[in-house]
């Protein structure tokens, strides 16, 4: 085939492709009428699910009823709300109030569509990273991406870490009940610390993150949640947090964000009690590319694209793992830093829960 002449083009792939794309414009168009519903509590008003109308939900949420005529139209397409158009009312049914307005959750929606929305607001910085391959550093994203990490993340944590996965881990629950010095290192707005000081009342915990911003918002949730004085949260990167003889060092999805993952695993390594226990919590990924193109995959590629790849690449040493790694390039950043334990010890559809040890 010469160079000017065009490929053939099968018209039922093509037009199979246009289906797939109207599919793909509308979910993304629906991303910001989520985060409406959301923040003016549209959803939270309709969690009766009692049948509404526009005009109702207008009136008991304080909004114009002209926009939530076309929110609730928009909603009913989207399959979120129901419609009877008989009465001409909407109605949430409690399936789907509960991953849209009850933050524990298995899935909270509206968080997983800010962290999403802040992709958008962020692409210009990301179209120049491509050219100059430069980094993106976590904090120059917008705000949404922090809150919406917290509001995506926690949900999951709330459902598995008590339950699933601290007791897939060696030995490490019974220590946790007998009082263990615990660090969550890459901690964001310390969920998962949180989380942990409630269940084991016995264990200090410290929560190091590198991003000041994120270790406030922290600290507030410590003292809202009345956990500040077993609970510390500090400014610190991985690879230099303080503190020796921790009996359990946990990484909750960002250990590939960073720009040094062997000189942080080094750093745990030095930091454990030599008989203690890191584990590594990561998104769901196969060894190879093929093995990960399904929707999972879908995910976490754009975010590594969007967010993971260029905040490692804004850090010292800028390896890039990307969010889809997989077990056997983790297992080598972490035997190269000189564990001698590497083990898969749970898994959910979107997370590997991996065990290091000394
Ligand atoms: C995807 S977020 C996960 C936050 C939190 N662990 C969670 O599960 O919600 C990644 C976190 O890693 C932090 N981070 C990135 N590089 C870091 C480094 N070198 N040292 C410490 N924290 C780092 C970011 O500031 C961010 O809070």
């Amino acid at each position: 085939m010469s160079t000017t002449e065009t490929p053939p083009i099968d018209q039922s792939k093509l037009d199979a492709f246009v289906g797939r794309f109207l599919g793909d414009l509308g979910t993304a168009l629906h991303v910001p009428t989520v985060l409406v519903g959301d923040r003016l509590g549209l959803y939270r008003a309709m969690a009766d699910g009692d049948p509404t109308s526009a005009a109702d939900l207008a009136e008991r949420t304080g909004t114009n009823e002209r926009y939530v005529g076309e929110w609730l139209a928009a909603q009913a397409a989207a399959g979120y709300v129901e419609y009877d158009a008989a009465a001409g009312t909407f109605r949430l049914p409690p399936e789907h109030a509960a991953l849209l307005i009850d933050q524990g959750a298995p899935v909270f929606i509206p968080g997983a569509f800010q962290l999403a929305a802040s992709t958008v607001k962020d692409e210009p910085m990301i179209t120049e990273a491509f050219r100059t391959g430069e980094g993106v550093a976590w904090h120059d994203h917008h705000p949404d991406l922090f809150v919406g990490c917290e509001r995506f993340f926690r949900p999951g944590y709330a459902a598995h870490l008590i339950d699933d996965w601290l007791p897939a881990l060696d030995g490490i629950e019974v220590k946790l009940r007998g009082g263990a010095k615990v660090a969550d290192v890459g901690c964001g707005h310390g969920a998962s610390t949180l989380i942990m000081a409630a269940a084991f009342p016995e264990s200090s915990f410290a929560g190091f993150d590198y991003h000041d911003v994120s270790i406030e918002s922290a600290r507030r949730a410590a003292d809202a949640a009345g956990l500040g004085p077993r609970v510390r949260f500090d400014v610190a990167a991985a690879q230099d947090y303080p503190g020796t003889n921790y009996d359990f060092v946990a990484f909750f999805d960002c250990l590939h964000d960073m720009g040094d993952p062997v000189g942080a695993a080094q750093h745990v390594l030095s930091t454990l009690a030599p008989d203690g226990t890191w584990m590594i919590v990561e998104p769901y990924a196969n060894d190879h590319l093929e093995d990960n193109l399904n929707p999972v995959g879908k995910i976490y590629y754009n975010a590594s694209t969007l967010i993971c790849t260029p905040a490692s690449r804004a850090q010292q040493v800028g390896l890039a793992l990307g969010a889809q790694a997989g077990e056997e390039r983790m297992r080598e950043v972490v035997t190269d830093a000189g564990f001698t334990s590497f083990r898969r010890a749970a898994e959910t559809p979107v997370n590997i829960i991996y065990e290091a040890k000394p």
